[in-house]
């Protein structure tokens, strides 16, 4: 046999092998929903005329913390205050990048007083830069840090204001994003970043919660972003927390999970049903601390 090996076309039936994943560990921040309920509506999935289980939030979110801690990484946790009932939502009352913090001002009389719990938190567990924003900033839940740029929406809670205190306070350069649709009434109900480590960092965002020009700012930053459905996006499936590999992600977000596989991701679906009577999801839980 003197026949060449057909080399081309046995490489031409592999398909495109998606990139290798690398995760991070990561240390986080989270509060036991011990009071949780819902007796307030200050975003559209609010409603407290709805039964809220509070043994049953404590359950999911005791299986998301045990998630991220088979996953490899530290979770650090704060006290929960009664009176408090959406404290467990720790991405709202802080943004670390590099050791740095900047606190939250919440938009609501009734969630102002979690901004001074969790100052106090980051002061007694050795941060020294801490800074107090004076415009309303609503931490993590608006302020979204992509590894390069910090991502910032405003239109429900944050002041646009804000976003140019955080570039000073962090010293990080800030995006301005303008969210258009009250039930994404937050940045990280409408994108995550899958990947902050790489070069070029990747993102999942729904197109539909950005104003058109904020549309094709993402767009131009990042091309090849995952793109969310309704579906997805409608069952809070963007409100994930990716280490550069697994991502931690509502259930419901089947096409999401379906599109990060392909992708070379892990995903991890967690039920957070109960959290999500407050319009919370796995993330809004989660305050990265990035030391
Ligand atoms: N009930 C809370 C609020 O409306 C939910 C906050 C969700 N957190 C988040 N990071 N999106 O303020």
């Amino acid at each position: 046999g003197d026949e060449p090996i057909a080399l081309d076309s046995a490489v031409s039936l592999v398909a495109p092998a998606a990139p290798v994943r690398v995760p991070t560990q990561r240390r986080y921040l989270m509060c036991r929903p011990t009071h949780f309920t819902v007796r307030y509506a200050i975003n559209p999935w609010m409603d407290p005329s709805q039964p809220v289980d509070t043994e049953r939030a404590v359950a999911q979110w005791t299986e998301l913390r045990d998630t991220y801690e088979r996953l490899g990484h530290t979770v650090e946790l704060i006290d929960p205050q009664p009176d408090l009932p959406d404290m467990v939502f720790a991405a709202n009352a802080g943004t670390v990048i590099g050791g740095r913090v900047l606190g939250a001002r919440f938009r609501s009389t009734e969630r102002a007083p979690e901004a001074e719990f969790y100052r106090r938190w980051f002061v007694e567990h050795g941060y020294r830069d801490v800074i107090m924003p004076t415009r309303t900033n609503e931490a993590e839940g608006d302020l979204v840090w992509t590894g390069t740029v910090l991502l910032a929406g405003t239109g429900f809670r944050t002041d646009p204001a804000a976003h140019a205190e955080a570039q000073e306070a962090l010293g990080v350069p800030v995006i301005s994003l303008q969210l258009v649709d009250p039930r994404y009434y937050h940045l990280d109900v409408a994108l995550f970043v899958l990947d902050d480590r790489a070069a070029r960092p990747l993102v999942a965002y729904y197109p539909e919660a950005f104003s058109p020009g904020s549309r094709r700012v993402l767009q131009r930053l990042f091309p090849d972003a995952v793109i969310a459905t309704e579906a997805d996006a409608a069952c809070l499936g963007l409100n994930a927390v990716s280490d550069g590999h697994h991502v931690v992600l509502p259930v419901e977000a089947t096409n999401l999970a379906a599109q990060l596989a392909d992708r070379g991701f892990d995903p991890i679906p967690v039920d957070i049903s109960e959290i999500r009577k407050s319009g919370g999801g796995p993330k809004c839980c989660t305050m990265e601390l990035r030391d």
